[in-house]
């Protein structure tokens, strides 16, 4: 089908990250380090190997150090390139973001994810873009928007990243109300955002990852606020269905929820066992403690 390429992506990151307090009473979440790079810079790369070619922060006070990270750092560069580090020097280098690429938009008030979305319209203009949520981590042979995007010039319309998840944990994501369903991609009629086990609609549910056709952009326009008296961007997706398609893709890979302490302990723990510089050791630490709890 003929769809208009993906170019740009917003990434939402006003959020206040209550359920990690104190760790982020002075850093943005986004900035907690996953072995040896801060969050958000995963969620920059997926989009870069996804293909993304402007990338759209939505920030707010106490953010400023995430602008600073994808920024250059002259004195520390000329630093590493005195001393001869060379892999060090790389590292910092790739973590620029390229001049004119990025915008950085603030949302004065945390009125929702929806909100967060909308506050980047002028960024973004008539065109299809991707969301991504840098709390949601995802490990992926293929980058996971990527492969939103593939689904998405298959079937345009909306694509939302899914997982099939227990009943009981429904009330914790949007869930769609699914149509068909060939095993991978699931045509939905509707989504429900964070319903009780007993009345949703499946157990397949979104997390934070889209790929969204401009109707949602204006819909968020008069979108009224919804669950906790905020601007949700499941509502203003639900509305648009009708008029415009909506596919939930299971897509391939794991992803860890960096927004609570259990979840981001286990991304660490999945980052390190495949980092090359502390792939062994983390095996060996978890061999000791298991044998410790054991005995
Ligand atoms: P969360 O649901 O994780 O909310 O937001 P939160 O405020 O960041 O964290 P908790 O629940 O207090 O611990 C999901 C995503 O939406 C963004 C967040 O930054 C995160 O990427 N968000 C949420 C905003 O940008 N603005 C908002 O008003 C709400």
């Amino acid at each position: 089908m003929t769809t208009t390429r993906v170019r740009k992506a917003i990434l939402p990151v006003a959020g206040l990250g209550t359920r990690v307090l104190p760790a982020v009473k002075a850093i943005p979440k986004e900035m907690l380090p996953i072995v040896d790079r801060p969050v958000i810079e995963y969620a920059v790369d997926e989009a870069r190997e996804a293909g993304i070619e402007e990338f759209i922060f939505v920030t707010a006070r106490g953010k400023a150090s995430i602008e600073d990270h994808f920024d250059r750092a002259p004195a520390l560069e000329a630093t590493l390139e005195g001393r001869g580090r060379k892999a060090e020097l790389e590292s910092v280098r790739n973590s620029t973001l390229t001049d004119g690429n990025v915008t950085f938009t603030r949302q004065h008030t945390p009125r929702g994810l929806g909100h967060a979305v909308w506050c980047a319209r002028h960024a973004v203009g008539d065109e299809p873009f991707g969301v991504i949520l840098p709390d949601d981590l995802i490990q992926a042979p293929r980058p996971c928007l990527g492969q939103l995007i593939e689904a998405y010039e298959r079937v345009g319309g909306n694509v939302v990243a899914a997982v099939d998840v227990p009943r009981e944990h429904t009330n914790r994501y949007g869930v769609l109300d699914v149509t068909s369903d060939d095993g991978r991609l699931a045509a939905a009629k509707g989504m429900v955002e964070k319903p009780d086990p007993e009345h949703a609609p499946s157990t397949l549910s979104i997390i934070g990852r889209y790929v969204l056709d401009p109707a949602v952009m204006r819909q968020l326009d008069r979108q009224a606020p919804g669950r906790g008296d905020e601007i949700q961007l499941t509502d203003a997706i639900a509305a648009t269905i009708g008029d415009v398609p909506l596919h939930g893709l299971r897509f391939d890979g794991r992803r860890f929820d960096c927004g609570n302490k259990a979840g981001y302990v286990e991304a660490i723990l999945a980052f390190a066992l495949e980092h090359p510089e502390t792939a062994d050791a983390t095996r060996a630490l978890l061999q000791t403690y298991a044998a410790r709890r054991a005995s």
